[in-house]
């Protein structure tokens, strides 16, 4: 039911579909572990049944509704401590993906949530390996909420609820293999994608309610660090928050 993108010149060109598996993003590390697969190789399903998200969450979503995917890329021009810029053309790529569908403002959750309006439409989970001192291979694990139309966890919402129509979803995961490559061409060019990003950022320079440990405070989020620390002022302090270490209450 997936087709081959036509527009593209590598992502997508060697398309693996499973009508299920535990987790598309273990089944393209097992397969890349086990044959040398083309770098834009995607690993596309129709059920996980052991979805990954991310702090270790599951992924869980109804079948045949939504993209499942995970996409090989091979970022050898990054080292370890530049992964966020991996974080940062994910994010924008699935933006533009979903503007093609809604009219609705699109934000990027930091790091890499994917929202309309406040609720989640899109999730990635990134893994990445070394190969020597850069990043050899980069497993860009994508669930992307189509055509679901109820959702246990009640800030999630998908295209369809949006847009009240079905979507086709070769059509979508065409889309996004298109602004995936795009943006890699441009992230490989040297391109910094941080104004864009800020630009897109959930929040960015308002005041919002957070959780750290056993605190919640007010804080404006002011930048993001090269690292991909979240950067926020609370009061006169100006505090970096890693991924683990702040929560955004209510979303
Ligand atoms: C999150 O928001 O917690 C990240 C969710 C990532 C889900 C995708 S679905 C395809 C790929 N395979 C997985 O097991 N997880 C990612």
């Amino acid at each position: 039911m997936y087709k081959i993108p036509a527009r593209t010149l590598f992502v997508g060109k060697s398309l693996i579909y499973v009508p299920e598996c535990h987790s598309t993003n273990t089944l393209l590390a097992e397969l890349s572990g086990q044959q040398n697969l083309a770098e834009g190789t995607v690993v596309i399903t129709g059920f996980q049944s052991a979805g990954r998200g991310q702090r270790g969450t599951q992924w869980q979503v109804e079948p045949g509704q939504n993209i499942t995917a995970s996409f090989l890329f091979r970022p050898h021009f990054l080292e370890p401590h530049q992964q966020f810029a991996l974080t940062q053309w994910v994010a924008l790529a699935i933006a533009e993906t979903v503007k093609q569908f809604v009219t609705e403002p699109i934000w990027v959750k930091w790091p890499n949530d994917v929202l309309i309006g406040s609720r989640k439409v899109c999730g990635v989970l990134i893994e990445n390996t070394l190969s020597g001192k850069m990043i050899g291979q980069s497993i860009v694990g994508i669930g992307l909420n189509v055509n679901q139309l109820r959702f246990e966890f009640p800030m999630a919402t998908s295209l369809r609820i949006v847009t009240g129509r079905l979507h086709n979803l070769s059509l979508v995961f065409e889309t996004l293999c298109e602004h995936l490559e795009q943006f890699f061409f441009e992230l490989r060019a040297g391109k910094i994608l941080k104004e864009s990003y800020l630009k897109h950022l959930y929040g960015w320079r308002e005041k919002l309610l957070f959780s750290a440990g056993e605190n919640d405070f007010e804080a404006v989020i002011e930048d993001v660090t090269a690292e991909g620390k979240l950067l926020v002022r609370k009061g006169a302090d100006l505090c970096a928050f890693g991924f683990k270490e702040i929560r955004f209450r209510g979303l």
